[in-house]
């Protein structure tokens, strides 16, 4: 008997230590709770620069009780996947584009309409005038995860293998969008548009499945999309911000004075981004240049009066998208 209880001790304490290497760092304090990022592009993208800054205030001013991860370079996960284990509460946190937000709650569509931000400045004002705050609470309350700090990720382009004379040119092509309805519409009325993960687009674009693909300076460059579509042209048609999500589970378990930590320093972590992407931009341009890449104007005016049209069907159909519509728009 006295053998069984001791085998019984044996293995709760087995069980025990399983638990706390489950929650706590690696350094093993019993103390410190880690904290997962996914993040999926590189360390040299702004977004991860501020995430990490930010990571390094939590974890100094909450004084080693949190341990902040980065999983950078989509190691974990594509955004989609890593925002249904977000959902889930198997991960703490992730940044992911607003597009992949809509297929949870649609209002999220009016957040990145074409052409409803007019510059970076303006995209600025509205996230920091707390024209989202209701449709984040509405998310908290009704998905599992809410989104603490959006980001800008500039303006969009599109970029091709053959080059383009004329807008025209595009007609019959084959285009990669983000994972979302309203970007698949918005490339059907441009263009033929074909959803997919961002990881998938390099290979996508060499073996021809796709002509080409679209997004900003920083991520064309990061992701080395110029080896593959070296014609990037300024259509500008999208801006689309991005969200750092956290899990509602994760979040329960926090203590009220940590909690406020981390909201401060999330927020505070939308600024800096924003001061990062400019250079980031410039920094972007000059490795894709030197890679083959040529960077030219293309009259936009095709893809606005596409667009525009778009936007007007969109917002008719919901009062809340109208309403964050108006915010947006009433700051530009
Ligand atoms: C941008 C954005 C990412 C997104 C990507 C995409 O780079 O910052 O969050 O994943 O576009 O096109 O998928």
């Amino acid at each position: 008997m006295k053998k069984l209880m001791m085998l019984l001790g044996a293995f709760i304490l087995v069980l025990a230590g399983c638990g706390l290497s489950d929650s706590s760092s690696a350094e093993g304090s019993g103390d410190t709770q880690k904290i997962t990022i996914a993040f999926n592009q590189s360390e040299s993208h702004p977004e991860y620069v501020a995430l990490r800054e930010f990571g390094d205030k939590f974890e100094e001013e909450t004084e080693g009780r949190y341990q902040v991860d980065i999983q950078a370079n989509e190691i974990l996960a594509s955004q989609k996947e890593t925002l249904e284990m977000v959902q889930g509460g198997t991960l703490e946190m992730t940044l992911v584009s607003t597009s992949l937000l809509e297929n949870f709650d649609s209002s999220y569509i009016v957040l990145s309409l074409p052409y409803v931000y007019d510059s970076l400045e303006h995209q600025k004002a509205v996230f920091e005038s707390g024209a989202f705050d209701e449709l984040y609470e509405k998310t908290n309350q009704e998905q599992g995860f809410t989104p603490v700090a959006t980001y800008t990720a500039g303006a969009r382009n599109i970029y091709t293998k053959e080059e383009l004379a004329t807008p025209e040119d595009l007609a019959g092509k084959k285009f990669r969008v983000m994972e979302s309805q309203s970007k698949v519409d918005m490339m059907n009325a441009m263009e033929v548009g074909t959803p997919m993960a961002q990881g998938e687009v390099y290979t996508a674009i060499q073996q021809g499945i796709i002509d080409g693909g679209e997004n900003n300076e920083v991520t064309y460059s990061d992701l080395k999309h110029y080896e593959v579509a070296p014609n990037y042209y300024y259509t500008k048609h999208l801006m689309v911000p991005d969200v750092v999500v956290v899990s509602n589970t994760f979040m329960d378990t926090m203590i009220a004075e940590d909690q406020e930590i981390f909201n401060r320093l999330l927020d505070e972590s939308v600024s800096t981004e924003f001061d990062l992407w400019t250079q980031g931009v410039e920094d972007a341009k000059a490795t894709a240049e030197a890679g083959g890449a040529t960077f030219s104007e293309i009259d936009k005016t095709p893809f606005q009066e596409v667009c525009y049209a778009l936007n007007e069907e969109t917002i008719a159909t919901d009062e809340s998208m109208k309403a964050i519509y108006d915010q947006i728009r009433a700051l530009a």
